[in-house]
């Protein structure tokens, strides 16, 4: 027998910044633009700002999580092909975090892998998806379940178009920023429950604040571990559950708002099994009901709830996994919890 090692043993920087600001994303993409980078917009973006693209061919994006499936990723990929792409070719992803997904997925898998760019529009593409280089595609029913660690270039936060979301696109970013709050910081939490009538206002100065805090915390767990094999499944708090209720719902109740309810069920399911005591549960209730979060969701259907439960990508043949809050400021990662058991605590 003969043996052939392949060593690919390698020191790899894949570092990048963040940068966080206000009103300077319009010169961003003109540079971009002039670099002739391709570009692909989210449609409320487009509708919202479109001077900042004129004069530049951009793909646009209709975004619903329905739409962020195998077909989209074609059709992105087909318009970077069409538009003569090589290696070095950029891809500059003006949106949320469906836009910024599938985009980063394109450019992760086109000629395996061209250059992206993250231009998050959404608090919660601000806080969370557009850092840290989880990019996907939910096939099968089953959500982000083909994807790529890939991480973008630069990320560039124009605190500006937050003016623009909706009260609902608004509260369902926010959901991250508590989520943060649970699993990583009690002071940031009474920091966040303090400030709350600025925060429900938009007030930039705190949100500033807010977006670096959590772009730091999340740059720190990912450089510690990238590819989730530890401390980053923390940032799942609400997220299996969640995950079902976006599946149960069929993604009409949306990512962040079913990450809310997914914290405080999976903070009485940590209750249930012995991790959490009832203060952990009471301050999670309260602070989601202050910012006016349902904490419950009435299940459609079992069945399509369990799969989804199995389907999460932290489940293992033993089990589920889930990250939970045992304490307010300290997560925790629970293994092997039988899907059977908590399909009893769950219906
Ligand atoms: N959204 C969780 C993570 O990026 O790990």
């Amino acid at each position: 027998v003969l043996n052939l090692r392949v060593d690919l043993k390698k020191e790899v920087d894949d570092s990048y910044d963040i940068l966080i600001g206000n009103g300077f994303i319009a010169e961003k993409i003109a540079g971009y633009r002039d670099k002739g980078a391709l570009f692909l917009v989210d449609s409320n973006v487009m509708r919202l700002y479109p001077s900042f693209f004129k004069d530049i061919d951009c793909f646009v994006m209709e975004t619903s999580e329905n739409a962020k499936d195998m077909e989209s990723l074609i059709e992105i990929m087909s318009y970077i092909k069409e538009k003569g792409a090589r290696r070095d070719a950029e891809l500059v992803v003006v949106g949320g975090g469906i836009t910024g997904d599938v985009g980063g997925f394109a450019a992760s898998a086109y000629m395996r892998g061209i250059k992206f760019i993250q231009i998050p529009t959404t608090l919660l593409s601000m806080v969370d998806s557009s850092v840290g280089g989880k990019v996907a595609v939910n096939f099968g029913g089953a959500k982000n379940n083909v994807g790529a660690f890939y991480q973008p270039e630069t990320v560039l936060i124009d605190m500006d178009f937050l003016n623009t979301l909706t009260d609902e696109e608004y509260l369902n970013g926010f959901a991250e920023v508590v989520k943060y709050a649970f699993i990583f910081d009690e002071e940031f939490l009474e920091y966040l429950v303090d400030n709350k009538e600025k925060i429900i206002a938009r007030d930039m100065d705190i949100l500033s604040s807010i977006v670096h805090k959590c772009c730091s915390i999340k740059a720190d767990v990912v450089r510690q571990d990238e590819k989730e094999d530890g401390i980053r499944k923390l940032l799942n708090f609400g997220h299996t559950i969640g995950h079902g209720i976006e599946s149960d719902s069929e993604f009409g109740v949306k990512h962040g708002m079913a990450v809310a309810t997914g914290m405080y069920i999976e903070t009485v399911i940590a209750f249930k099994l012995g991790h959490a005591d009832e203060k952990t549960v009471s301050r999670v209730e309260e602070v989601l009901e202050l910012f006016g979060y349902d904490k419950e969701y009435n299940i459609k259907n079992k069945e399509v709830f369990a799969a989804a439960l199995g389907a999460d990508k932290k489940a293992s043949k033993s089990g589920i996994t889930l990250a939970l809050t045992p304490k307010i400021g300290t997560g925790k990662i629970i293994s092997d919890i039988p899907l059977k058991e908590l399909e009893n605590l769950l219906f």
